[in-house]
């Protein structure tokens, strides 16, 4: 599990992270909700030591992440991280850039790291694109090859960070399903994301965070339909309006 403990976080005179503490088990889909600013993708890259902390203590699967003891790079290899935009490498084609990590970082062979790589594009419904560039793709396809490039590590958690935020409404839907697929085959998950629909109906809990603090964790239920805290129910309100007058401009 992930274990997070008190941690604060500065970026110079600015607090940013102000004393978080959650967990994350085994096989659970944490959302992670909150206005822009409020510490959501920095605290995904303090989860996977990008990011140095100035307090407290990050622990996955008991090792702690900012211990200077700590092999950074064998840690990493358990936490996948997927971006909203992913910059794949424009002259391989999506086996190899699939195939890459797991030949450079994890010392694979050639043949093998290829069947990996293969075997996740089947994974995310990326079979038959195999021998496409990356410019080829479709921005949906071009999510989902970030998400089988993330788990060809074969990480035991998979942290995403608004990984569909900068899609065009019709590519979302596909790009969910492949972390609806995820979650269903029981990988461990934390997912930043401003699709309070897709939390509600995916996540097991939902985390509001408020600058730089949780300010309310429980069951997406609880989180999103009865929100007991003020700063979570005006969040939520405008979210929802703002989902309205999305749907309103993309049917006008
Ligand atoms: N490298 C950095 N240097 C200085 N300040 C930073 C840095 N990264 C983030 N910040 C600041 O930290 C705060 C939290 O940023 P963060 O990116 O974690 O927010 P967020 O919740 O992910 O927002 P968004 O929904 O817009 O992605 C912001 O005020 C941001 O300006
Ligand atoms: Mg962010």
């Amino acid at each position: 599990m992930i274990e997070i403990r008190s941690v604060r976080k500065t970026f110079g005179p600015l607090e940013v992270l102000k004393g978080i503490s959650l967990d994350v088990n085994k096989g659970e889909l944490l959302c992670l909700i909150g206005a822009s600013g409020s510490g959501k993708s920095t605290l995904l890259q303090c989860i996977n030591g990008l990011e140095p902390i100035q307090g407290g203590e990050i622990i996955v699967d008991g090792v702690s992440v900012h211990d200077p003891k700590t092999n950074i790079n064998t840690l990493r290899r358990k936490l996948g991280i997927v971006f909203q935009q992913y910059n794949a490498f424009p002259h391989l084609t999506a086996l190899e850039n699939v195939a890459l990590a797991p030949r450079v970082v994890a010392k694979r062979s050639r043949s093998d790291a290829r069947a990996l790589a293969q075997k996740h594009l089947d994974h995310v419904g990326l079979g038959a694109k195999a021998g496409s560039l990356p410019s080829k793709l479709s921005g949906g396809q071009q999510q989902r090859l970030a998400i089988a490039r993330a788990l060809a590590m074969e990480p035991t958690y998979m942290l995403f960070d608004e990984v569909t935020s900068a899609l065009d409404p019709e590519l979302v839907g596909e790009v969910l399903e492949t972390m609806r697929l995820l979650k269903a085959e029981g990988m461990t998950m934390v997912v930043v994301t401003h699709d309070i629909s897709f939390a509600r109906e995916s996540a097991d809990r939902v985390a509001f965070l408020h600058q730089g603090e949780v300010c309310e964790i429980g069951t997406a239920a609880e989180v999103i339909d009865r929100p007991q805290q003020p700063q979570t129910q005006k969040f939520l309100r405008r979210e929802r309006q703002a989902s309205l007058d999305m749907l309103e401009r993309t049917v006008a």
